[in-house]
Order: structure tokens, then sequence, then C-alpha cells
């Protein structure tokens, strides 16, 4: 897919759709609006009256206009109310309208951008990064099992921008955004993809075939025995349940060879979590392909963060497992010795996450001497409860990080929401047997009781975030900006961290 600025007018656009933006009761139209309007004869604003279109958020108003033959289909996209604008509704406005434009099976598509966008705080180069990012979430297709895959697709989109001066600021964020946009659908593609099709070797695979086009990243496997040899017992006593070997994926990428300063992204990596042993009900268990959604993520923004040359140093740490029942499976109450030397008693095998993240955690602080820690994964039903599937849940010690991770969040047009980590709930993973155990032995604040877990395998002082991304890393239904499935979040805020970071 080709994404370009367009120019010249309007009336000579060749373009077999066209998608524009409207806010909610307002009278007022922008420029490009009015000029779409008149070209087509008044049409367009004859239809929203027509329809009582009101330009409520994420609606589409569709037009196929007669006579213009050389624009098929044209979309008014509804932004919602001009008070509530920001980074995300841009995002999403613009993937709202492209995935219409698939859906007609448009080729070559023109978007006119939302006019005054400096006014929301978004400039140019934002605004192209933004764009480019939502053409590719638009439209994005999951479809490599069907036999027989949709046709037609967007091959070409000009942006059309109201204020032409700032041209080359906003191709700089479009060029920033296809690299982002693929990324995220990479990572997408990875969580969407069936368990007998993603084992953790051919997850490893898959890794190691994306890191191979981008010169700037190495790639490194380990396996079983390596593990061993770490001591590493946490992740061992997960992937001991099935055939598939666990394999530790390890990425890197030095952009600032000189600076000692590194950041790690450690992802979880369950290609399927059955729950063990402490097996999980059959309804919705299909859903748990998704577990390795955290893995998938940090593995497509360290590609994309390597491909936009950003200075910093950066790995990605994505353990990749099954958690599987069998007669070789490890037993609730059994206990394990992780890497770091603290023993864990697995009172639940359905907690495996933070059973494979720790020993994960410790290898990027000892071995690859990462100095800063951002950790994400499909880690507690709890966060579901909490915050649904629109907002990912956000932890850690040091505030000024966390404020960082959230501020990139917003950036990338992202949601999230802190929680605390009080020492109390750090108390709830105490175990008669083992220095913690896996559960809480109360009820109660799920997601911070994982959190504190993991929190415990943190290096004194050292800057860290944990991320539960439960709800929003698969949705079961579709939205208008989205397709079913995989959303391949935090993608987008790991690069924009990476480029706060590197600044
Ligand atoms: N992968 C699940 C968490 C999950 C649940 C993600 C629903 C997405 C949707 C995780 O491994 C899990 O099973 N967590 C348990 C922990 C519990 C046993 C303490 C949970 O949340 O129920
Ligand atoms: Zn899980
Ligand atoms: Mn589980």
């Amino acid at each position: 897919m080709q994404l370009q600025v367009g120019a010249g007018p309007i009336a000579e656009l060749a373009a077999d759709a066209v998608v524009l933006f409207s806010f909610e009761g307002e009278g007022e139209w922008s420029s490009l609006a009015r000029q779409v309007n008149a070209y087509l004869d008044g049409g367009l604003m004859a239809a929203v009256s027509r329809q009582s279109f009101k330009a409520e958020c994420y609606t589409v108003l569709a037009l196929t206009p007669m006579g213009k033959q050389q624009w098929a289909h044209v979309f008014l996209v509804g932004l919602g109310k001009r008070e509530r604008f920001d980074r995300q509704r841009l995002h999403r406005g613009v993937a709202t309208g492209l995935r219409r434009a698939q859906q007609v099976r448009a080729e070559k598509v023109a978007v006119c951008l939302p006019e005054d966008l400096p006014s929301f705080g978004i400039n140019a180069k934002d605004a192209g990064q933004l764009a480019a990012l939502g053409a590719w979430e638009g439209t994005y297709r999951y479809d490599e099992l069907k036999s027989h895959r949709e046709e037609g697709s967007v091959q070409e989109i000009f942006f059309i921008l109201e204020n032409g001066e700032e041209r080359a600021d906003f191709e700089k964020g479009l060029a920033e955004g296809d690299i982002l946009g693929q990324a995220v659908c990479f990572a997408r593609t990875l969580t969407n993809r069936p368990a007998n099709h993603n084992t953790p070797q051919q997850m490893a695979d898959a890794a190691l075939e994306q890191a191979k086009a981008v010169p700037e990243v190495q790639a490194e496997v380990l396996g079983r025995e390596a593990m061993q040899q770490l001591g590493m017992g946490a992740l061992l006593g997960v992937a001991s349940g099935s055939v598939q070997e666990p394999k530790l994926i390890v990425l890197r990428y030095d952009g600032a060879p000189q600076h000692a300063q590194r950041l790690a992204l450690v992802g979880k990596g369950v290609c399927f979590d059955s729950g063990g042993i402490s097996l999980k009900q059959a309804k919705g268990m299909s859903e748990m392909k998704d577990d390795m959604a955290g893995g998938a993520a940090c593995i497509a923004a360290l590609l994309a963060i390597a491909q936009l040359h950003l200075p910093i140093n950066v790995v990605a740490v994505v353990p990749a497992v099954e958690n599987m029942p069998s007669g070789t499976a490890q037993h609730p109450g059994d206990v394990q010795r992780t890497m770091s030397g603290q023993t864990v008693e697995v009172d639940n095998t359905d907690a495996e996450g933070r059973l494979i993240l720790c020993d994960a955690l410790t290898y990027a602080q000892r071995e690859l001497k990462a100095t800063h820690v951002v950790d994400v994964a499909t880690l507690t039903g709890a966060q579901v409860v909490a915050l649904g599937y629109h907002r990912s849940a956000v932890m850690g010690f040091d505030q000024a990080f966390m404020h960082m991770v959230l501020q990139a969040a917003d950036e990338a047009g992202e949601k999230m929401w802190p929680l605390p980590s009080d020492e109390e709930y750090d108390a709830l993973i105490r175990s008669h047997v083992a220095d913690i155990c896996n559960v809480a032995n109360q009820g109660g604040a799920g997601t911070i009781v994982a959190g504190m877990f993991l929190g415990r395998f943190i290096e004194e002082g050292r800057p860290w975030a944990h991320i539960d991304i439960a709800g929003p890393a698969f949705l079961d239904f579709e939205t208008p900006y989205q397709a079913f499935g995989a959303t391949g979040t935090p993608v987008a805020t790991f690069v924009h961290l990476a480029m706060h970071l590197a600044s």
C-alpha cells in the first residue's frame, strides 16, 4: 500500500473513493468539504440533511455520486464533537474511512484530512504519522488461512491537506507512520494466528524472518537447554506440560552504542493458555491463542524502532511457551526456583504469565544489562473486569517512568490507565513454603497483585513499568475502525516511548 500527499484541485482527483470528515453539530464545513460538495453539485450537503447525518463519532455517511464517474464512493466520516477531538480520533477517523473504502473494493482513495489540526495540538508531522497508522489499521485483514481471500484492497492513498505549506513535515510523519503501521499489522497477524500455526518455534521463526530484513537487528533464540543452564525454573515449569519446546526470543538493536542506557521490552509469549492442570473452562478458551500478544508487540516494536533508526539501545525479550495439562505438566503446589534465585510456589498453573515473565525480566536485567524495563502481557482477567477492552492497565514503582509510558500512549493514540502499587498488595503473595506464591491468598485486585509479583523481579531503583493488555489486545467484536481480532497494542506506544528516551 502506497501512502502519499495528494495535490491539485479537488475536481481533478483521480480516486475510486474520497473520504471526508466532519464534526458533530456544526453547520460550518471545512473548505475541503465545501469544495467536494460544490463539485458534487451540492449532493453531499443534500445527503447530510436527507439522512439526518449527525457526524457522531465514527459514523459514516456513504454516497455513490452519479455522473462524476471517477469517484464511485464518497464517505463522510463523523468525528464527534469538536471539543473532544484528539489524536486517537484522527487516527481512528482515518481508519474508519479507509475501512469502508476497502469494503467497497476501492483501490485508490483520497483522504481529505480535517482542518485546523494544530488547534488540537496535532502538528503536521504528528498528523502524517497518525494518518498512516490509521491507514494500515483500517485496511488490515487477517485472511492468510482462508482458501478464498476477499478480493480488493486499497493500493494507493492520497492525503489531501488543507494547508499545503506543511507538506514536508506531514510527509516525514507519513514515513514514520508507514513503518509503525506495518509493525502494528505484523503484531496483529502473529496474534491472530491460531496456536497450531504459531507454536513457540513458529513464533520464533516469524520473528527471525522479519529480523533478517532489518540489518540493524540481531536476533537470537534460546531453547530448553540454555534455559536450564540459566536456571529459568519458572519458565521451564510452565513449558513442562507441552510437547512444544519453549523458546526465548531475543532481539537486539544498538542504535546508540556510545550510551549505557538500554530499554528492554519484555513480552508474554504464551502461544496457547489452556490453564495447565488448573484447566480453564471450554467457553472462550480458544481466545487464549492471543496470550502471546504482548510478546508480538515487543518484537514488532523493536523492528519498527530499528527501521526508524532511533538513537537508542533496545532489546526485546519474549519467552514463548504453551501452557498445557499433561503427565509432565507442573502440579498446583509445585515450587520452582527462578533465575533470580527466589523460589515460587505455583498454587495455580493458570497464573503462568508472571512465571515466564519473571525469568525473562531477570534475563533482561542481568544478561542484557537493561537500564529501563517495560513488560507487557495479557496477564489477568481482572484487567478486563476493571477497564474492559478500551484501556490497558499500567503499573510501576517509578512514577516518572510510568508517567512517560502514559504520555507515550497518549501520543500514540492508545489508551492506558495507571493502577497503584502499595506494599499492602505485595503482602498478598506470601507463601508458606516458598519465597512467594504466584497467586494471592486473598481475593480482589488481581491485576495489581500480578504486577506486584513481577515487581519482585525488578532490581532496586530500576525504572520499570508493567502493562496489562488482557482486554485491549484482542477484540471479539468489530468496530468501525478495526477488524475483529488482535489490535497490535501497544506497539505504537513502545515506539513513542523509545522516541522519548532517545531524546
Ligand atoms: N491469559 C490469562 C489472562 C486473560 C484472561 C487474558 C482473559 C485475556 C482474557 C492468564 O494467564 C490467566 O489465566 N490469569 C488468571 C490468573 C489467576 C489464576 C490468578 C486469571 O486472570 O484468571
Ligand atoms: Zn495466560
Ligand atoms: Mn493463564
